[in-house]
C-alpha cells in the first residue's frame, strides 16, 4: 500500500482521522512539467497524491488503474497533455475513453465513477494542476474511504 508520509497503513493520519489517498499518473511531458512546475513554485497542494510518473497517458492500462482501487486507493487521476498537443499523439484521446470506460465499471462495482478523473495541461498550467488535485482530493474525501478499502485490509490481515 501506498503511503504518505504523514499517513500510516489504512490511509489514517497518525491522529488516527482518515484521509484519502489519491494517485495521480502523469505523463511524461505536459502533465508531469506543470507538477513539477507547481513544485518548483512552492505551491501547495495536498499531501495526500502521489504522483506516477508514465511516458503518456496513452500508456497506462485499465489494468493498472482497477489494481490501484484494488490494492485500496480511495482516488485516481489520470493527467494528460491538452488535446491536440498529446507527443504520441493520440494517447491522451485514447486515454480519456479509457478513463470512461473505467469509470462505468467503478460505478457497477459500487466504488463511484467520482473517484477517477482525467485532466488536460499544458506545461505552464501549474496553478491548474494544483486545483485539480484539491478538487479530486475534497471530491474523495466527501466520498468516504473506498469500499475496496475495507476488504484489502481484511486481506492484509488474514482475515477471510
Ligand atoms: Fe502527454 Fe501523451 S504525452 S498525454
Amino acid at each position: 500500500m501506498i503511503q504518505t508520509d504523514r499517513q500510516e497503513a489504512g490511509g489514517k493520519t497518525r491522529a488516527g482521522r482518515w484521509e484519502p489517498q489519491i494517485l495521480a499518473f502523469c505523463c511524461n511531458y505536459c502533465a508531469y512539467a506543470a507538477a513539477d512546475l507547481a513544485g518548483s513554485k512552492r505551491m501547495q497542494y495536498s499531501h495526500n497524491v502521489r504522483i506516477i510518473h508514465t511516458p503518456c497517458t496513452g500508456k497506462i492500462e485499465m489494468e493498472h488503474i482497477l489494481d490501484a482501487f484494488e490494492k485500496g486507493i480511495d482516488g485516481v487521476l489520470v493527467a494528460g497533455c491538452l488535446e491536440g498537443g498529446c507527443h504520441f499523439l493520440e494517447g491522451n484521446l485514447r486515454a480519456r475513453k479509457q478513463t470512461g470506460r473505467i469509470r462505468d465499471i467503478l460505478d457497477e462495482i459500487g466504488v463511484g465513477a467520482e473517484r477517477l478523473k482525467m485532466v488536460n495541461f499544458s506545461a505552464a498550467m501549474a496553478p491548474t494542476f494544483v486545483e485539480r488535485v484539491e478538487e479530486i482530493v475534497e471530491t474523495v474525501r466527501a466520498l468516504g474511504p473506498s469500499p475496496l478499502r475495507a476488504s484489502t485490509q481484511k486481506e492484509s490481515a488474514g482475515e477471510p
